[in-house]
């Protein structure tokens, strides 16, 4: 059993305690959000994530997880602090540090005896450096023992809790190999790989798989298009590619392209950081093109379905960047709404869990709370997100809701001849012309 902090509630931090807690340390959560911390203290969770409500409730009343908004009370007994606050990018691509410099400035205050502190936010590489000179510079007069390790964090949303359980992998970067090896026994019990390397390998670990995971997706989504005008279905051409072992199926769905809080800045940050350090990152900057294009040529293909967008109801659906999550930072669906609007659409939209969120970013969006809503009286439907729930539309029953019959399946999830004997023009990604 270990003392944990953990400093930042949110997908990652709040997922990392309760997992923590889980494996039988005593956790203490940190966030600088007091309705957050309040919120937390009565169960009452800050995001949607399968399964978090359970494991936090769980462990709060093992007496193993508790919530604070005081650093000092969170560092008083913390054996290891670990860092997961948001590191958002500014308009450039940078990374915005300033939540990450707030963070490490707050422990180096408080902090009075010897600690490790694990870094989970993504930050570019030589961060770590910032972390050891940020606590250093308050300790100069009374040196202070501490070592800082890069622990990047790789769940996704959606399955954050599983993806903490039982990770691929658990990498640590630290110049203090006996700290890595102290919080690599945290992890001994999950049965993982665990690879320990020098702090700036490991930050770069995170950026690098990450711009992989996205450039696989623009790159069947630019296969998609090709498919498109020779006539051929990119969802078989993707099903024959992954079953060769050297390829794999994963991240190789054709669609809308890529978003949410993570792909999108992380790839924007790793071109930044090429940048200034005098590489051409060509492959990336393709890879963003891609993604963008991507939602743009659903754009054009509504707008040829239906002449013109000017004052036509578009339904969509799917509002959350991906399936099982209210996450909309970044989402596919704000910048189709985005581009769809500014041709003088009317949109209706729903979304299974991420109304709220998206409620407080869209605007002139009739917000509905059913699928069968957002589609009354709508020319047009397109599918965004391929929430489950979306899987087994009444399509008979849709084409009595809309007046028009186009539909834009954006992620290939349903069968064409389903679609087509209730009446619809179909459109799919990449399936045939
Ligand atoms: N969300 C993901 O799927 C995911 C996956 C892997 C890595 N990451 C990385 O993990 C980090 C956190 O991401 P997230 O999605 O959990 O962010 P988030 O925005 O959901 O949560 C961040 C939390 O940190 C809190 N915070 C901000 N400043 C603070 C401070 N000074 N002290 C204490 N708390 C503070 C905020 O109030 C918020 O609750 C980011 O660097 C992100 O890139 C995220």
């Amino acid at each position: 059993m270990s003392n944990i902090c953990v400093i930042g509630t949110g997908y990652v931090g709040l997922v990392t305690g309760a997992c923590l807690a889980e494996l039988g340390n005593q956790v203490i959560c940190l966030d600088i959000d007091k309705a957050r911390i309040t919120n937390l203290r009565s169960n009452i969770m800050p995001i949607y994530e399968t399964g978090l409500k359970q494991l936090v409730e769980h462990n709060t009343q093992a007496a193993r997880l508790s919530f604070t908004t005081d650093y000092k009370e969170a560092l008083a007994e913390a054996e290891f602090v670990f860092i997961s606050v948001g590191t958002p990018p500014n308009p450039n691509g940078e990374t915005d540090l300033r939540f990450f410099r707030a963070a490490a400035e707050s422990i180096a205050d408080e902090i009075n005896h010897p600690v490790i502190i694990v870094n989970k936010s993504t930050v570019p590489v030589g961060t770590g450096d910032l972390l050891t000179d940020i606590i250093h510079k308050k300790h100069s007069a009374k040196p202070l023992k501490f070592s800082v390790v890069s622990n990047p964090e790789f769940l996704r949303e959606g399955s954050a809790i599983n993806d903490c359980m039982h990770p691929d992998r658990v990498v640590l970067g630290s110049t203090n190999r006996a700290a890595a090896q102290r919080v690599a026994e945290l992890y001994k019990n999950l049965n993982c790989p665990i690879m320990i390397t020098d702090l700036y390998t490991a930050e770069m670990i995170k950026y690098a798989s990450n711009a992989f995971l996205a450039t696989r997706i623009s790159f069947i989504n630019e296969i998609s298009n090709i498919c498109e005008t020779l006539g051929a279905d990119v969802t078989q051409v993707a099903h024959g590619m992954g079953l060769d072992k050297r390829i794999g199926t994963s991240y190789l769905s054709a669609g809308l392209g890529w978003g949410g809080s993570c792909l999108p800045k992380d790839v924007t940050s790793l071109m930044h950081m090429a940048s200034i350090n005098g590489n051409n990152p060509l492959l990336l900057q393709t890879v963003m093109d891609i993604n963008r294009n991507q939602k743009c040529r659903a754009v054009s293909r509504l707008r040829e379905a239906l002449d013109s967008l000017d004052k036509k109801v578009i339904a969509v659906l799917g509002l959350s960047f991906k399936p099982n999550t209210d996450d909309v930072r970044d989402a596919p669906a704000l910048e189709i709404i985005h581009m769809l609007q500014q041709e003088g659409a009317l949109i209706q939209a729903y979304d299974p869990q991420g109304m709220d969120a998206a409620s407080t970013v869209l605007k002139n969006v009739k917000l509905c709370q059913s699928t069968y809503e957002a589609a009354s009286n709508a020319d047009a439907l397109i599918l965004v997100t391929e929430w489950n729930e979306f899987k087994q539309i009444d399509f008979k029953l849709l084409r009595q809701k809309m007046r028009g019959n186009i539909i834009f399946d954006g992620r290939n999830l349903w069968d064409p001849d389903d679609v087509q004997k209730a009446g619809f023009v179909y459109f799919g990604v990449g399936r045939g012309s």
